[in-house]
């Protein structure tokens, strides 16, 4: 068979490029350490020279009102969604994750562009409400994760207590590839399970690399010379006990998402964190194949394709500016390409398509699979759009989950009624919050996962579109999918009739019933069984009875 030299080359090129790729999320509850290892991960990277320059995307109480701070973290959250760096030949891009539980579903969306994640725990807090979550839906999806448990120069939880409690709680299957010797003021340093050596700790933030002291075997006599021989004999009954009680580690098993590495370290003294992205760029997956509404994506295929999982508004007031992320699936990006828009189906070309370096864009030429790539817009785009060289296909999973918070959203200013039209919408495409229209008189509730999104709304609709909206109580307990088992059934119409004043559509059209308490929501699944509810928006047709 004759191949093309330049398409043989191209294709080469293209399979280089996805080796070299780790794109993840670092995910943990606020206040764990998040910003912190983001940091020292840069500086390892030399694409930052100092800590202290990366931005906390943290929402901060009581300094300012709450939307205001909400700006500013808009603002600082463009510079740091994608941080991307080079480390010994790598591509590492690190997608921002908002810790926020008011932001969750922006957290949610961003898992579907990962191909692993980093999970930190803080030692003394171990597993918190928000980790909790955001595991369940790494797990859901089998994201490879490996945890990082942070703060060891703290005084905190036994390892071994922890380790159990990331069992029970985060339902994973765990091995240490380190373990700690000491802890808190005791803290002497780490046994790297993984590369068989001792890194002894100094306390001293400013060293990149700490003392790292290679021995073959945990009974070297060296070892207590080296961390007093109380220490060495309780670190050798300690790893009798890791090797006894967890499996060893198999990448297989971490890429399948069914087994977890974990290690120990402190972040912010910069210690445990070069082994950490040591085994990181070792075992961490390249860009995986991505299901399509047609088919499995290979990244390797030729042809071009991505999707939208993020989008960004209004940051200038003056300029309708738009950056619309999208993740490479498949193929290489290229800048002024015309591609298909396949929602709209509609060719678009980018002149200048964004890439992301630490915390600075600019243009480029070409982007491959794993790559986060942002593009203005003038309003095309929403949270899930699929791009192509032309076949007609759409990624799957980015579901809206049942948001926690309902009101019905009224125009103040019958003057400006289109602006407010024009805001709402367009904040609904970057996902701020969902909108829902009654079937019984046409009136529109806006649904969010926070409080603190009503407030960003109001203010938005004031400050960028220039129109101003009243809210009104709602009680509703939870909003879901409705998906009738038989469309033309008697039961079906019997719910419809039942239920009509409880029923809305999304803005896609799909049929979602407003149950006003988990009592009704009970009461409405058995009197129907065959109308299931879910609650998230994407779903296998009758799968389960949520
Ligand atoms: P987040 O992004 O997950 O919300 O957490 P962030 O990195 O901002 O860290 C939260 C707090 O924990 C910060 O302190 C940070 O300095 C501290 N921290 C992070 N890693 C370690 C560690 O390994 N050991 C210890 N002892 N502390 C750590 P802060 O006082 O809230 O903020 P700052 O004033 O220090 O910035």
């Amino acid at each position: 068979m004759y191949l093309c030299p330049y398409l043989f080359i191209e294709s080469m090129s293209l399979k280089r490029e996805i080796e070299r790729r780790r794109t993840f999320g670092i995910i943990s509850h606020p206040d764990a350490g998040k910003t912190t290892l983001t940091e020292k991960l840069l500086l390892f990277g030399g694409a930052i020279q100092e800590a202290g320059a990366v931005k906390s995307n943290k929402i901060k109480k009581g300094a300012t009102s709450d939307f205001m701070e909400i700006e500013r973290q808009r603002g600082i959250s463009v510079a740091t969604s994608v941080l991307a760096f080079e480390y010994e030949g790598i591509k590492i891009n690190i997608l921002d994750t908002p810790g926020h539980k008011d932001f969750a579903e922006d957290t949610f969306r961003t898992l579907t562009a990962v191909d692993s994640v980093i999970v930190v725990i803080d030692v003394a807090k171990g597993v918190e409400e928000q980790t909790e979550k955001l595991v369940e839906v790494c797990r859901m999806r089998n994201i490879p994760m490996i945890v990082f448990i942070n703060k060891l120069d703290r005084e905190g939880k036994d390892a071994f207590e922890l380790l159990d409690e990331i069992e029970q709680k985060l339902n994973l299957r765990v091995t240490p590839l380190s373990f700690p010797i000491g802890m808190g003021y005791d803290f002497k340093g780490i046994y790297n399970i993984w590369e068989k050596n001792v890194n002894l700790f100094s306390g001293d933030s400013r060293k990149n690399i700490e003392e790292t002291i290679e021995i073959a075997d945990v009974n070297h006599p060296d070892l207590e010379t080296i961390i007093s021989e109380k220490a060495a004999n309780i670190l050798r009954e300690e790893l009798e006990l890791v090797y006894e009680v967890y499996p060893d580690f198999n990448r297989d098993e971490y890429l399948e998402g069914t087994l977890q590495p974990v290690f120990f370290g402190s972040a912010l003294n910069n210690f445990g964190v070069r082994e950490l992205l040591d085994c990181f760029v070792e075992i961490a997956p390249k860009p995986r194949p991505k299901e399509s509404d047609t088919r499995l994506v290979r990244p390797e295929e030729k042809e071009f394709s991505g999707f939208v999982f993020k989008i960004h508004a209004n940051m200038d007031p003056k300029h309708r500016d738009r950056l619309a992320f999208v993740k490479v699936v498949s193929g290489t990006f290229e800048r002024n390409t015309a591609y298909l828009h396949v929602r709209n189906n509609k060719k678009l070309k980018f002149s200048s398509p964004n890439a992301f370096f630490a915390e600075k864009k600019q243009i480029v030429d070409v982007s491959y699979p794993g790559d986060i790539v942002g593009l203005h817009d003038t309003g095309n785009f929403k949270i899930g759009d699929t791009l192509t060289e032309g076949e007609e296909m759409r990624y799957k999973g980015i579901p809206s989950f049942s948001p926690e918070h309902f009101k019905y959203i009224n125009n103040a200013d019958p003057m400006k009624s289109k602006q407010l039209e024009k805001g709402i919408d367009q904040l609904m495409d970057e996902g701020v919050a969902q909108l829902f229209t009654l079937e019984l008189n046409g009136r529109k509730v806006i649904g969010t996962v926070g409080a603190l999104q009503f407030e960003v709304i109001q203010y938005r609709l004031e400050h960028e579109y220039g129109a101003l909206c009243t809210y009104e109580n709602l009680n509703v307990h939870k909003a879901c999918w409705v998906d009738p088992k038989n469309p033309k059934s008697e039961e079906f119409a019997d719910f419809k009739r039942v239920k009509s004043k409880f029923l809305a559509k999304d803005k896609r059209g799909q049929l979602v019933f407003f149950a006003d308490s988990a009592f009704t929501l009970q009461m409405t699944q058995s009197k129907y069984p065959n109308v299931h509810l879910h609650f998230v928006s994407e779903f296998e047709k009758h799968s389960t009875v949520k």
